[in-house]
């Protein structure tokens, strides 16, 4: 029922300047999969079929990576490299993406509603492209399947340490069962005083079309750009908005602290490096802790 999903990438990535100036934020590798794959693996298996990518004139990359590269699969072939190979074909038949420019960028509100002639009147999902959310379950998954049984928008949230609440669109909800609930109020990015609480979105939203309508009427927001979170506070005064409560690890990609910690985390996962990088980092604390005493 759910198709189509959305995925805003055309963003500076001014954090992570000079390395965003010609490589795009969300083709950072964790370890050996950049980051956007993750996102599209997500929509994949929740059983999302059309990838909408909102993009920008320097975010090619992207849709290199999407494509088949048949000059590499042959070299692979030749090398013998059957894993990386299978691995790598799997992957660029799997998903056949559509991009469209976001011609100014004016923010997320105004890259979701770029969409609109490819998603039409059906409801949709919005993924950010530099999120990376591990756990169990595939919160997309779960989002529509909390849309089959009210038929209304669905945004995923997760507890911040109230400091942080001045990074996120901040909500506050009334709870209606165990991790669902109904939202009653939005705040981008507010100030920590101001917050209506420590429950953050996340990056995951589910709508129906009606979100378009209140895209086109939003008035300009926090640092001057369209909001989606006020978009979704306009919506509210038509129809309900329901909340999930993510019990994942959320992954902000987006700055060199979060992607440095998305790195540490992925690499203590895996089989292949987990051992030897374990080693490292004991090596690691047991100098720092040198430098402590000397100083
Ligand atoms: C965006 C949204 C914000 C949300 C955040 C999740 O902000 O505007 O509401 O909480 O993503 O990471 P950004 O981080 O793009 O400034």
């Amino acid at each position: 029922m759910i198709r189509k999903a959305v995925l805003p990438v055309a963003g500076w990535g001014t954090r992570f300047l000079p390395a965003t100036k010609a490589m795009p934020k969300e083709m950072f590798p964790v370890i050996d999969k950049p980051v956007v794959q993750f996102i599209v693996e997500e929509c994949l298996h929740a059983g999302v079929e059309n990838i909408i990518f909102v993009t920008g004139r320097h975010k090619r990359p992207i849709e290199h990576h999407f494509d088949i590269n048949t000059d590499l699969e042959k070299h692979l072939e030749q090398m013998g490299k059957h894993d990386l190979l299978n691995n790598i074909r799997e992957f660029s038949r799997l998903t056949n993406p559509i991009y469209i420019r976001q011609k100014e960028q004016l923010g997320l509100g105004h890259a979701v509603l770029v969409a609109e002639p490819v998603v039409g009147d059906e409801p949709f999902i919005v993924a950010l492209g530099d999120i990376i959310i591990d756990g169990e379950e595939n919160i997309i998954k779960r989002m529509i399947e909390i849309y089959e049984r009210f038929g209304k928008s669905v945004i995923a949230v997760f507890e911040v340490d109230r400091k942080m609440v001045s990074k996120y669109g901040i909500v506050s909800v009334k709870p209606i069962e165990e991790d669902i609930g109904l939202i009653e109020d939005l705040v981008e990015k507010p100030k920590e005083e101001e917050a209506p609480s420590n429950l953050a979105i996340v990056g995951r939203y589910l709508f129906t079309p009606r979100i378009f309508e209140k895209l086109k009427v939003t008035p300009v927001g926090k640092g001057g750009e369209i909001q989606l979170t006020d978009a979704i506070k306009l919506l509210l005064e038509d129809e309900a908005v329901y909340s999930i409560k993510l019990k994942a690890n959320v992954y902000d990609t987006g700055s060199p602290l979060g992607y440095l910690t998305t790195l540490v985390n992925f690499a203590l996962k895996r089989k292949d490096i987990k051992d030897e990088f374990i080693k490292f980092l004991e090596d690691v604390v047991s100098k720092h802790s040198q430098w402590i005493n000397k100083a």
